[in-house]
This record gives structure tokens, C-alpha cells and sequence, in this order.
């Protein structure tokens, strides 16, 4: 029997995190992914790193390392301008990651320190990486990195070369540990899929960056901020909702931001996300963009009975933040990476060579003229 998309297939076991559709429930490491959001990112990623939250010292030596790697390593700054700034942000951060893994001092050690410490450096060094990506297509230069701001505000920082208020903080800080880990979604058994032949951190999460580009994955937030820009927040934002749904319909295409592969009874990230927004907009007296949200979503359900993944309010809390749309994937990457290492880890621990089988159904057997 073939399993299309490997849909259904239960591929290996995990401890990293744990989907269940039934409850509408996402574990990370057995807590619950609303308790964790309250906590800075970098606690969340020590957790699907080690498996257990750090004490405070720990959490402390890391956040130090961690704040000692955020400078862009010249040799990353010019590989990157040396590609065009029309450049999708994405191939930008692909790019690289694949760099970074030429530079790495440990990137032919294997051992789960080694992979840990590789994965803390991409940590530390992905918010410059996007920022650069912004900032270059803007025409503007990347300011030096904060080390007085946790990880959250430091990224904003130098993205958007302003210091953000505790709402956006809080906000972003949100969609990083909600976008951390999702099991084997699509870019993680990427990333799984890598590993298994024995090959490289870095390899396999270049795998996973380009996996994760895609609109039916991690490029669904830059495509939900794009079709609200399409209908328009504002006087009159339902109706047109509704008009721009129908005509999306009709020629069977797809709303981004909406359905999922696994949560058939809405996504367990969207009410957290979505409270997030909320506070968000209505600090910034962007209470049209709730409307729209709200519009969209009932007309969705109404037509189609699907309901909202977390691409849906991420996107436009994304805006909000100030991000160039085409930089949310990218942020997304950065919170991804530590899942995806996490998985590199928990595969190279126990591998077997990820290889299905197919079922062939080309041309019958022939012969090249003249050879049979
Ligand atoms: N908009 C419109 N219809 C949708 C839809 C969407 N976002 N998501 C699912 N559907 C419909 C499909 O058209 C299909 O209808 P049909 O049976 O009449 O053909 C049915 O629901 C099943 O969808 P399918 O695409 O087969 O489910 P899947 O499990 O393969 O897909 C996604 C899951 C995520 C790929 C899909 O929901 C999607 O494309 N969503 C939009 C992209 C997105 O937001 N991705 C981020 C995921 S976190």
C-alpha cells in the first residue's frame, strides 16, 4: 500500500516532542507548548536540546555564550553580498548556514557535544544572518548586536535597527517557542533524512532551510501577510474577505495559513499565538488587522470548515514587528533550528538510513534501438 506523501506513516519514535490531534495538544519534551511561551526562548531551546529546562546558572552560561557569538563573521557578510540583493531572504539564509558549516571548527565531529555546540553557534548566529538579509535589501547597514538584550529583543534589534518595546518582545519571543519544534513535520524529517546517511549538522539543516521555504510549510506566514495586503484591514475588510475567498475558491486554490497534515480540529499553537497578536495590534491601535483576521478565518470556517495553523497569526504579527515580509520564513528558520538540531541528535543516536521503497510504474521494459 502507498502512503502518498507519507501521510499516516509513523516513521520512528521521538522524545523531543509530542502532536496529538485528538487533545489538541503540543508537548515539547512532555510540557505543554502554552506553559513554555511565557519563558525566554533561550530556556525553551536548552530544554529540546538537553531535555530538561536549565537551572538558572545554566541558563546564564549559555545566554553569556550565546551573546559572545551574535557578531556576523565577516567571511558569512561577504559570501552573502556577494549574492544579489533580489535574493530571496531564504536562499540568502540557506546560503548561509552553508557557509557557517565550512567555518565551523566541529563540523566533521559527530559526537552529541560536538552537535550541541554546533547547534548553540547557529543559534547565536541566524538573527544576524536575517537581519543582514533585511537591512542589505533596505539599503541599510546591520547595527552591531546588543549584548545587554535577551535573544528575542536582540534579534529585533537587529532587524529592525530599533530597540522594541516589551509588547514586541513578548510577541516574538511568543512565536519563537511556538515555532521551535513540531515533530516530524516536513523540514525536520528533512533534516532526519540528512543525518541518517552520516552526514553533516550543517548539511542537514540546509536541507531543512530549503524544505522549510516552501508555501505549503514555513513559507505559509509570508503568504498569509500577503493576502492581507491583497483584501486590504480596514472599513468594509469582511466583505471583501469574503469576496476574495470566493474567488480563490473558484479557481481551487488554497488559503495559506490554513489546515494542517496532522491537527484536523485547528492547530494547539493558534490560541496562544493569536492572544499574542491581539495585545499586539491593539497596543499599535491596529485593530483593523484583527478584523480582517477574524473575517477571513469565520469565512474560511464557513466555507470549508478548515481552521487556522499557526503560519496565520504569525504573519501579521510579523508586520506589526516591523519585519519585511519576505524575512518571515527566515525568522521562522531561526526558531526551527532547534528543533531541527535537536532531531539531528536524537537521529544520529540511534540511525538507521532513512530509504522507502517505491513502486514503479514507467514505461515497461525496452530496449535502446539497435542494442537489443
Ligand atoms: N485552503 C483551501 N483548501 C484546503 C486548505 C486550504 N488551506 N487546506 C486543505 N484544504 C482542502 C484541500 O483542498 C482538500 O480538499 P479536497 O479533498 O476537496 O481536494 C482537503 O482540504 C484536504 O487537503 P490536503 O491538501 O489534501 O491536506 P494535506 O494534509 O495534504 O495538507 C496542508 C495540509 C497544510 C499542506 C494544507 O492544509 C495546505 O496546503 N494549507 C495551506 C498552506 C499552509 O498554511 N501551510 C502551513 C502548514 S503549518
Amino acid at each position: 500500500m502507498i502512503h502518498k506523501g507519507l501521510a499516516g506513516v509513523v516513521a520512528d519514535t521521538t522524545a523531543v516532542s509530542k502532536v496529538d490531534p485528538d487533545t489538541n495538544s503540543l508537548l515539547y519534551r512532555g510540557y505543554p507548548v502554552q506553559e513554555l511561551a511565557t519563558l525566554p526562548f533561550e530556556a525553551v531551546a536548552r530544554l529540546l536540546w538537553d531535555g530538561e529546562l536549565p537551572t538558572e546558572r545554566a541558563l546564564g552560561e549559555f545566554s553569556a555564550r550565546e551573546r559572545a557569538g551574535r557578531a556576523l563573521d565577516e567571511r558569512v557578510r561577504r559570501v552573502v553580498e556577494e549574492t544579489p540583493v533580489s535574493a530571496h531572504p531564504m536562499d540568502v539564509v540557506r546560503t548561509a548556514v552553508s557557509v557557517l558549516g565550512t567555518l565551523d571548527p566541529q563540523t566533521g565531529d559527530h559526537s552529541p557535544e560536538a552537535e550541541r555546540a554546533k547547534a548553540e553557534r547557529l543559534f547565536a548566529a541566524l538573527p544576524a544572518v536575517v537581519g543582514l538579509a533585511q537591512r542589505r535589501r533596505r539599503g541599510q547597514d546591520l547595527p552591531a548586536p546588543r549584548d545587554d538584550l535577551g535573544y528575542a529583543a536582540n534579534f529585533l534589534w537587529t532587524v529592525t535597527g530599533a530597540e522594541p518595546d516589551e509588547v514586541a518582545v513578548r510577541t516574538f519571543e511568543t512565536s519563537l517557542v511556538l515555532y521551535a519544534e513540531h515533530s516530524f513535520n516536513a523540514s525536520t524529517f528533512a533534516a532526519r533524512v540528512v543525518t541518517s546517511t552520516l552526514s553533516d549538522l550543517h548539511s542537514a539543516v540546509t536541507a531543512a532551510v530549503g524544505a522549510l521555504k516552501g508555501p505549503l510549510h514555513g513559507g505559509a506566514n509570508e503568504a498569509v501577510w500577503q493576502v492581507f495586503e491583497q483584501i486590504g484591514p480596514g472599513e468594509g475588510s469582511a466583505g471583501r474577505a469574503r469576496d476574495w475567498l470566493a474567488a480563490t475558491l473558484d479557481r481551487h486554490g488554497k488559503v495559506m495559513g490554513f489546515g494542517h497534515r496532522v491537527y484536523r480540529n485547528g492547530d494547539s499553537r493558534v490560541p496562544t499565538m493569536r492572544a499574542a497578536l491581539h495585545e499586539l495590534a491593539t497596543a499599535r491601535g491596529r485593530t483593523d488587522v484583527l478584523d480582517l483576521y477574524d473575517a477571513l478565518e469565520g469565512a474560511v470556517a464557513e466555507a470549508k470548515g478548515i481552521r487556522p495553523n499557526l503560519d496565520y497569526p504569525a504573519g501579521p504579527a510579523y508586520h506589526l514587528l516591523g519585519l519585511d515580509t519576505d524575512v518571515f520564513t527566515p525568522v521562522f528558520v531561526a526558531a526551527r533550528v532547534v528543533g531541527w538540531t535537536a532531531h539531528v541528535v536524537e537521529q544520529r543516536a540511534a540511525n538507521s538510513l532513512i530509504r522507502p521503497l517505491s513502486e514503479y510504474d514507467g514505461p515497461a521494459p525496452r530496449h535502446v534501438p539497435g542494442a537489443g
